[in-house]
């Protein structure tokens, strides 16, 4: 029989313990989300219908992110034990350059809607994490202003091409003499994807005051007031865009855009080029003889075409017939350190993240942001260390196995 006592106050003394106070008191909220999990339901409290939908949304019936995102979960990992793991080398070589970890952050569109801190934000936690951040050509800061606020990150410039070449040419140009290292050329948005989201929502960039909206800033006063006292959205591709993203898209986006092209930006861009968006091996193959020094096996998140191939399972192939050649980085569904290293296990030389990192920066702007390359990266060195190796030449395809 268990002997009780009834407790003195003198027991209490030791078991009391004030919460923490370092950092500030958004730094100490975010530290309490442990999972990018955490991080998106945060966000989906803080920011208006529309804009988290936006984020969170993809094409049709979004089977393609579903799909990625179960793989993720779905992989076995195959640890070797008995391993000297004291240390981790999480490093790497991202095209030539030093990179802490083998991820970086997607080229994502409208940043500054999604938080007011932005492009900004995410550029300099890139640059203190070691990682490589693409800024979208439909950002919300300039190249000039990332790179004034991220001066030693690795910069890489995101290209749609557009319909006026000049003007594609001026934006590679205004990158280029900001100290932009890498040119990525996506090629999965000929037109834009159907995110039913979106239409439901009634989703315009910016986000349109309506009846709706009005009852929407009532729940989230705070984004509607920094959305309202920041400077407005724009960026010089924003003059033109505007209104409904997909009518946007197809209006000022080529779809005549061909290889022809690629060869064109070839000689222009005398940095890496990297091509996103590449989803069979034939096309890998082509690119990467037409002189592409990398490729982003990607479906765009799930958000152009629905039911595309996973690029996970593209890896293993394309690594075979290019991986010679040039760099091969994956994205898509990547919401935990663990998917990251599964990537690099089965030949990805560095996953790229897009949505983990919004839901932070919605959810606590830099901080939030901060909070994902934490996250992310501490899963990355735990689970290194958890499959037995001490850094990432060790990982090999025998580690996962896919179902
Ligand atoms: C809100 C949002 C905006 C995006 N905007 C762009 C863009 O402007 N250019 C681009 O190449 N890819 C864009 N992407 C795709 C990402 O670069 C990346 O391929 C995708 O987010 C990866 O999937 P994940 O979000 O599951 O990590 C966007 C993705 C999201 C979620």
């Amino acid at each position: 029989m268990t002997k009780r006592q009834i407790p003195r106050w003198s027991d209490f003394g030791p078991l009391l313990k004030p919460a923490p106070k370092e950092g500030t008191r958004r730094q100490r909220s975010m530290a309490r989300a442990a999972s990018i999990g955490d991080l998106r339901r945060r966000a989906k409290g803080r920011t208006p219908r529309a804009v988290f939908d936006y984020v969170d949304g993809a094409a049709d019936d979004e089977v393609s992110l579903a799909r990625s995102r179960n793989l993720f979960r779905d992989l076995e990992f195959r640890p070797n034990v008995l391993r000297d793991v004291s240390t981790a080398d999480t490093s790497t070589t991202i095209l030539g350059r030093p990179a802490a970890y083998p991820f970086g952050f997607a080229p994502t569109g409208y940043t500054r809607m999604m938080h007011h801190e932005g492009e900004v934000a995410v550029a300099r936690v890139a640059e203190r994490i070691g990682i490589p951040y693409a800024l979208s050509t439909v950002g919300t800061t300039t190249p000039e202003g990332v790179a004034q606020a991220a001066p030693g990150g690795d910069r890489w410039f995101q290209l749609y091409v557009w319909r006026d070449r000049e003007f594609s040419y001026s934006l590679m140009q205004r990158a280029k003499d900001s100290g932009f290292r890498t040119l990525v050329l996506t090629v999965d948005l000929p037109v834009g994807g159907a995110r039913l989201r979106d239409v439901r929502n009634g989703m315009t960039v910016p986000p349109s005051i309506t009846a709706k909206t009005v009852l929407d800033g009532a729940m989230h006063p705070n984004w509607w007031f920094n959305f309202l006292t920041t400077e407005p959205l724009s960026f010089a591709s924003l003059s033109s865009l505007g209104g409904n993203v997909a009518d946007s898209i197809d209006r000022l986006f080529d779809p005549a855009l061909d290889f022809a092209d690629l060869v064109w930006l070839r000689e222009q861009w005398s940095g890496p080029i990297v091509v996103k968006g590449v989803q069979s091996v034939e096309d890998a193959r082509r690119v990467v003889d037409l002189g592409a020094d990398g490729v982003v096996l990607s479906n765009h998140g799930g958000r152009q075409l629905d039911r595309s191939p996973i690029p996970l399972l593209l890896i293993q192939p394309i690594v075979e017939k290019i991986g010679m050649d040039a760099e091969v980085f994956v994205d898509g569904g990547v919401m935990n350190g663990g998917d990251i290293v599964a990537a690099v296990a089965l030949g990805a030389g560095a996953a790229f993240v897009g949505r983990a990192y919004l839901y932070g920066l919605m959810a606590g702007g830099e901080d939030g942001v901060q909070r994902t390359a934490d996250i992310l990266s501490a899963d990355v060195t735990r689970t290194m260390k958890l499959l037995g190796v001490s850094s990432l030449d060790e990982l090999n395809p025998d580690h996962i196995r896919l179902p």
